[in-house]
């Protein structure tokens, strides 16, 4: 099969390709036709934001009959010398001597047009969205987010660690999870007798997982500094903005780390990966800031290069107390924060990235370290403008007797857990980690107001087609 050279590396290479030949392969924007007789088709290949402007003669020996069936939304391969574009806003443009037609697409059927489309009417064609700027700029950004991150851990020495989508634990003991069974709800009696689980695949309830942070501290207390990147599910009930039912986490989780370490890294972290975005996806960010959201750039430059805000729990809830905006929910010590109360603190009273930490004890998992005063513990929660909690971490319970205790509080059955309280009782170290959202540090750079534009398949409550 033919194959081409990318658009983008055509306009990132311009002044080596100007008078050469090349060939493209790519899907059709539009196409229109010149008074002077000319044709002119908007070809993108999803390589850029950019398309290259292909110039067509209808009246050309090797294409002269293909030319009038292309059409928007067609895929075709364009061949031809690379001028210098007199066109504004346009750098290079390909004069066509061979055009070649992969898949038509009928117009009168074809789901895009040149306007702009609704988030919400763009669901519906997930099929098709990825060929829309934003889209493709949100993807291209997703994915250079993921590469940001392995990087960013592989060269510090983590190893990465492939934690199961399958457990028999809730590690944030909310409840909130996916039952994983071959069990037919349709057909009841083969769940009757005495253990209801006695059919069923793993003869013991199982769910998807939350989180791999649990099953990435048994390898922390083994290699050290280790991190898992997967997706996670949660069935929690809530259409907002920034909740999904799957989504992907990154969960670093390290040996020999305290609260304050853990706090250090994230920060790293955070301002590395969006100062990658900035230098290698400018041209897509430059469009969210003009389409999206105006002060995107300005954000992301601030969080790049300042240090975040450190305060406690009782810090934060004292400057809410007392501030004069009207809140729906009141805050109160032991109320959790809301996100209209993160959104306060990191984008009016902070205007950059707050840390929260030494949450009330009755607020937080089981497996968070108790502190000395014994009302809190050692978490964090990174807050960033736009969306809220992006980030949520701790330092772990690493005494037996402690973590037993909090178990009992909760009621957590320590049969079920057995394996986590033994990794307390064998070679017990202090360690800390954190889990950092993947469609919420998406949504926090390209500033899609909801998060469902920040993954490629978005699941949430009665939404699980494609
Ligand atoms: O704060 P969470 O629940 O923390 C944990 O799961 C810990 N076990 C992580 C750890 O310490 N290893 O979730 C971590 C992050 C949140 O800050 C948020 O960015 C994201 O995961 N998150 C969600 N993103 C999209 N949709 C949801 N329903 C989310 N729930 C959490
Ligand atoms: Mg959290």
């Amino acid at each position: 099969m033919e194959k081409g050279v990318c658009i983008a590396d055509l306009f990132k290479n311009e002044p080596e390709f100007i008078g050469k030949k090349a060939l493209v392969q790519g899907w059709v924007r539009t196409k229109r036709d010149s008074k002077a007789g000319i044709s002119f088709i908007e070809l993108n290949d999803g390589s850029s934001l950019k398309s290259l402007q292909v110039i067509a003669d209808p009246n050309h020996p090797a294409y002269s009959e293909l030319l009038s069936k292309i059409t928007t939304g067609s895929a075709i391969l364009a061949e031809g010398t690379v001028s210098a574009s007199p066109g504004k806003g346009q750098s290079i443009e390909l004069q066509a001597e061979r055009i070649q037609l992969y898949g038509w697409a009928d117009p009168a059927l074809y789901p895009l047009q040149k306007k702009r489309h609704s988030f919400e009417y763009l669901r519906r064609i997930a099929h098709l969205r990825p060929r829309t700027n934003t889209i493709g700029a949100a993807a291209r950004l997703r994915n250079n987010l993921s590469y940001s991150i392995h990087r960013f851990f592989q060269e510090r020495g983590f190893n990465y660690i492939h934690t199961p989508i399958i457990t028999s634990s809730d590690c944030e003991g909310a409840g909130e999870i996916f039952r994983v069974t071959t069990l037919d709800p349709a057909r009841p009696g083969q769940a009757q007798g005495e253990d209801p689980y006695l059919n069923d695949f793993f003869a013991k309830p199982a769910f998807l997982t939350v989180s791999g942070q649990l099953q990435a501290e048994i390898y922390a207390m083994a290699l050290g500094k280790v991190y898992t990147f997967g997706p996670t599910f949660r069935a929690e009930n809530s259409n907002t903005s920034r909740h999904l039912a799957e989504f992907w986490m990154v969960e670093p989780e390290m040996a020999f780390y305290d609260l304050e370490d853990d706090l250090d890294l994230a920060q790293d972290f955070i301002r590395e990966l969006v100062g990658g975005a900035l230098n290698d996806c400018t041209e897509d960010l430059e469009f969210f800031t003009r389409y999206i959201e105006p002060e995107l750039m300005g954000r992301l430059q601030t969080v790049s290069e300042s240090a975040f805000e450190v305060l406690t729990y009782t810090e934060a809830v004292d400057i809410l107390t007392k501030s004069k905006e009207q809140f729906t929910f009141p805050v109160e010590w032991g109320s959790d924060l809301q996100a209209e109360h993160e959104r306060y603190l990191t984008e009016k009273v902070f205007k950059k990235p707050v840390a929260i930490i030494n949450f009330p004890r009755s607020l937080k998992p089981f497996y968070m370290r108790v502190n000395d005063d014994e009302r809190t513990v050692a978490a964090m929660d990174i807050l960033v403008p736009g969306i809220g909690e992006i980030i949520g971490g701790s330092q772990r319970e690493e005494r037996t007797g402690v973590l037993l205790e909090q178990m009992r509080l909760k009621g957590i059955s320590t049969d079920d857990y057995r394996w986590y309280i033994e990794l307390r009782e064998f070679g017990s170290a202090p360690h800390s980690g954190f889990g950092l959202g993947l469609e919420r540090l998406v949504q926090f750079v390209t500033g899609v107001p909801n998060i469902r534009e920040a993954i490629p398949f978005p699941r949430t409550p009665g939404h699980a087609e494609f």
